[in-house]
């Protein structure tokens, strides 16, 4: 996609369609006060051109709220786009992101190939912040899931124009222009995995992808497969792979940032791991067959350390980060693993044992691979951990599509990703971790059991992971209810989210020196 941050007069930009956004100012709260939409731009020509429209009460301003106005007196571009944020008191990062979103997806279906933004030139929002925002919603709006139809593929956008106010701090928007083209392309290359169904995406190709993104962007990385995992005894991730005739993948990252001293690197060590089963079937304890082809996402917590590692590379914050991402297909078959099998996991010191493992059901297979990822990270001298999976259909229950769960068991993490959160505008509800929960995978022939049963199942999960972390600070999200949605919104396409990629990346660069 062709992008330009433009400082020329709104009314002068020759275009076939300039998006100027909206808010509806209106404070009274009772139910015959009417809507006061404004616009957010100062630029007379522009206010001139809408005043008829704004005028007849057709248009609201409400959120993501659209209306069209075609050859717009005394404006240069063919159409005039308004586009809603809803209440200005309560206009934020998330709804300019929104609304920059929803021009690309009103664009999209039209044919209309290049869009004009106007940057809210209002005191609403700090322009970088809402600059970056905005350049974020427009590339993922651009995102569309039809990766194999031979007909509508490739109808994105071709060119995206942000105009912004001439009197603009002009080196501060062009940072945050291009931070927010990396991100939002980052954010879209996680999708664009997720997509990917398991035939696709095997172990081996998705580290293929991995590899050849590495490389582009400059990060160091290896990818190993069944020997290294006999190397490095890890039996729960190997025993997820064993049904499969696809061999595992362990995925490795690393980003190391440029020396800021002479010095030796002191700072922490980052460790991201990710959930990488390219197909979950359910292995022996085999999943229904109703959506059971939804499981082709299970690498989306995979993807999304990839998608944060990408921008990550070229952001280049002053902090040391790994990535593991552990890639498996879940399968049945005669060499597949049973439920009553005892593993044993990755020793964190090779003269230790590792922990054992009774498998209750082979379908809890996430938190398998990710307890080796988990010790492989530490091992290779990661401080602070985040882990991401579609790990619980629990967690689902608990928090429907909206919020995805998060748990922590360090304060000071957890208050740098709750931070990170208020940045990338992603929805989290922190649940509990505890004593309790854990005694309830304590296994009778071995250390721990895959399930804890049918309550708190989120959690259970999140205990069993707790154990391979041990005391190191972590913090882990399921993102099982939001990896994939059933619907699309005027500002994102249905299918892959990509959740995740920009949280982890604020909390990454929360740690930057
Ligand atoms: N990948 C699933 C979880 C999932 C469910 C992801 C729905 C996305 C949407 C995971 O491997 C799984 O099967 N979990 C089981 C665990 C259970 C057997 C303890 C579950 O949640 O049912
Ligand atoms: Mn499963
Ligand atoms: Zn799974």
């Amino acid at each position: 996609m062709w992008t330009q941050l433009s400082f020329a007069p709104l009314s002068q930009i020759e275009t076939e369609l300039l998006a100027v956004l909206a808010a509806d100012t209106q404070t009274d709260k009772s139910p015959d006060a009417k809507p006061q939409p404004v616009l957010l731009t100062s630029d007379a020509a522009v206010r001139a051109a809408a005043a008829a429209l704004l005028a007849s009460g057709e248009f609201k301003a409400g959120a993501n709220e659209t209306v069209l106005l075609h050859a717009p007196v005394g404006l240069a571009a063919k159409r005039l786009l308004l586009v809603g944020l809803g209440k200005q008191a309560k206009a934020n990062a998330n709804s300019v992101r929104t609304a920059a979103g929803t021009a690309v997806r009103f664009i999209k279906p039209r044919g209309i190939r290049e869009l004009v933004l106007a940057l809210p030139d209002s005191a609403l929002l700090p322009p970088g912040p809402c600059t970056r925002a905005v350049v974020e919603g427009a590339f993922v709006g651009d995102f569309d899931s039809d990766t194999y139809r031979s007909e509508r593929k490739d109808q994105s956008m071709e060119s995206f124009k942000l105009a912004a106010p001439a009197n603009a701090d002009k080196a501060a928007l062009e940072a945050a222009f291009a931070e927010g083209v990396i991100i939002g392309e980052s954010q879209n290359f996680a999708r664009v995995l997720v997509n990917e169904p398991g035939n696709k995406l095997t172990p081996t190709l998705l580290g293929q992808r991995a590899a050849l993104m590495a490389a582009e962007v400059g990060l160091g990385w290896e990818v190993h497969s069944t020997e290294k995992l006999r190397e490095l005894k890890m039996g729960a991730f190997w025993s997820v792979s064993q049904g499969s005739v696809e061999p595992p993948a362990l995925i490795v990252l690393r980003y190391e940032p440029e020396s800021v001293t002479d010095g030796p690197y002191m700072g922490p060590t980052l460790g991201l791991v990710g959930k990488g089963i390219t197909f979950d079937s359910g292995g022996i304890s085999i999943k229904p067959s109703d959506k059971m082809e939804e499981m082709k996402t299970d690498m989306a917590g995979g993807a999304a350390m990839l998608g944060a590692m990408r921008a990550i590379a070229l952001l280049k914050p002053r902090v040391r980060v790994i990535a593991v991402i552990c890639a498996a297909e879940n399968m049945p078959s005669g060499t597949a693993q049973k439920p009553g099998d005892v593993q044993t996991a990755m020793p964190f010191s090779p003269d230790k044992p590792g922990k054992t493992i009774e498998i209750i059901n082979t379908d809890a297979e996430g938190r398998l691979v990710l307890a080796d990822g988990l010790t492989y990270a530490r091992q290779l001298g990661a401080t602070h951990l985040i882990d991401a999976a579609t790990l619980t259909g629990a967690c689902v229950v608990a928090l429907g599509h909206i919020n995805a769960g998060a748990f922590s068991n360090d304060e000071d993490a957890w208050a740098k990703f709750d931070a990170a959160l208020a940045i990338s505008g992603e929805k989290f509800w922190r649940l509990p971790l505890g004593e309790e929960y854990a005694e309830l995978i304590k296994s009778d022939i071995g250390d721990i059991k895959n399930t804890g049963g049918r309550w708190g199942g989120a959690i259970t999960a999140a205990e069993f992971l707790k154990v391979f972390v041990e005391d190191t600070p972590w913090i882990h999200l399921d993102i099982a209810g939001l990896a994939w949605a059933e619907d699309s919104k005027p500002y994102i396409a249905k299918g892959p989210s990509g959740v995740a990629v920009r949280s982890i990346l604020e909390w990454v660069r929360s740690y930057s020196k």
